[in-house]
């Protein structure tokens, strides 16, 4: 469907948790957040109810996150039951790789298209450190796994901290040389604990002069997305480079997608606090009709753009409540 500004709105984020088997510290603050008590969780029967109304808005895209989609008990069966729904054209996940290495094979079987996977740094102590407790090697495995298990493409994001892997940029440009793989450089957003850190922003003009990168090379249409990632493919590389320049030139005006929160919030904007609660919706007993209609005025209401340059803004959630 259109929103407002007749923007086409048919991708869906969906946190299926707000827990993560990590702690990366741009994400959550040290002593961790409170859970959601379980029964704030929408059901996987919730959100399968909800991606098919969704679908007859026009919904066609549809990305799983979390927190960390693959702590979730049972996931494997939602998603074999999510691929299978009329009208899922593409079901996506991003994760933190650390179960990959088990689980790539079965979320493919499970009818699973695609993965993103962080991963900041490929150094094993700073890894740890700032994952508070991350084992890297299993996030690497995890990556050679989804390529031999046939997902496809898998891209990489890499979230820019000055001072902390800010040096080790050019490194990742050989996993994207040597193999198909999509690494995607990504500047710091000020959400939740992030929002105290605006002086390790790294703007992409600035990632791209670490990388040695021209200013003015053209970038390639040709890689599988819905999102705001702009690409590169410089000549003999295996896979590309993107960059997600969130702040410093944002991509507002081509939005595409709104996102489900794990306890069952509609938000418009990734940026804006505002949230329509389906949950509610859903527990009262309302018809499939009832809750197209608050989907769809939801969907209509979805902000212009978001106003994160402005230093006082502030979110409610932090980002692992709210999945990227
Ligand atoms: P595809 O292009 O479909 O592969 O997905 P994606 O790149 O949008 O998804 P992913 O979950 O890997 O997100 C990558 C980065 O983009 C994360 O840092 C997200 O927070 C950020 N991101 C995703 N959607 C938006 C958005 O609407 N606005 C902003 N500012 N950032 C976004
Ligand atoms: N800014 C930019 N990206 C972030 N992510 C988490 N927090 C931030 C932030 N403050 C990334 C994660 C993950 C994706 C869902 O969002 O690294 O790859
Ligand atoms: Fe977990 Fe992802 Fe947040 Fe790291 S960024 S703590 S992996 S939700």
């Amino acid at each position: 469907m259109q929103d407002q500004f007749l923007r086409r709105i048919d991708y869906l984020r969906i946190s299926v948790t707000d827990r993560c088997n990590l702690r990366c510290k741009y994400c959550m603050p040290v002593d961790g957040i409170e859970w959601m008590p379980h029964d704030f969780i929408l059901s996987f029967e919730e959100i399968l109810r909800l991606m098919k109304i969704s679908t007859q808005l026009g919904f066609r895209r549809f990305r799983i996150t979390g927190g960390e989609p693959l702590v979730r008990k049972d996931i494997l069966d939602f998603l074999r039951e999510a691929a299978q729904l009329p009208g899922v054209e593409d079901l996506m996940l991003t994760t933190n790789g650390m179960l990959l290495p088990e689980m790539a094979f079965d979320l493919k079987a499970a009818g699973v298209q695609r993965v993103n996977i962080s991963l900041d740094t490929m150094d094993r102590t700073r890894f740890f450190e700032n994952t508070r407790g991350g084992d890297v090697s299993k996030v690497i495995q995890g990556i050679f796994r989804s390529l031999e298990a046939g997902l496809n493409p898998v891209k990489i994001n890499v979230v820019v901290v000055r001072g902390f892997n800010t040096e080790e940029l050019p490194s990742f440009l050989k996993l994207a040389k040597q193999y198909p793989l999509h690494v995607r450089f990504i500047e710091l957003m000020p959400i939740g604990v992030s929002s105290e850190h605006r002086n390790e922003f790294v703007s992409i003009k600035d990632m791209k002069e670490l990388l040695g990168l021209n200013e003015d090379d053209l970038p390639t249409k040709d890689i599988p997305g819905g999102g705001p990632a702009e690409y590169f493919r410089p000549s003999g590389y295996k896979g590309s480079i993107g960059f997600i320049s969130a702040l410093s030139r944002h991509f507002c005006d081509t939005c595409n997608r709104v996102r489900l929160t794990a306890d069952g919030k509609l938000r418009p904007c990734l940026h804006s606090k505002h949230e329509v609660d389906l949950r509610e919706v859903l527990r009262s007993g309302s018809s499939d009709q009832d809750i197209l209609n608050v989907f769809a005025q939801a969907v209509w209401h979805k902000p212009a753009e978001h106003h994160m340059n402005n230093e006082a803004w502030q979110d409610t959630r932090v980002m692992s409540q709210i999945g990227g």
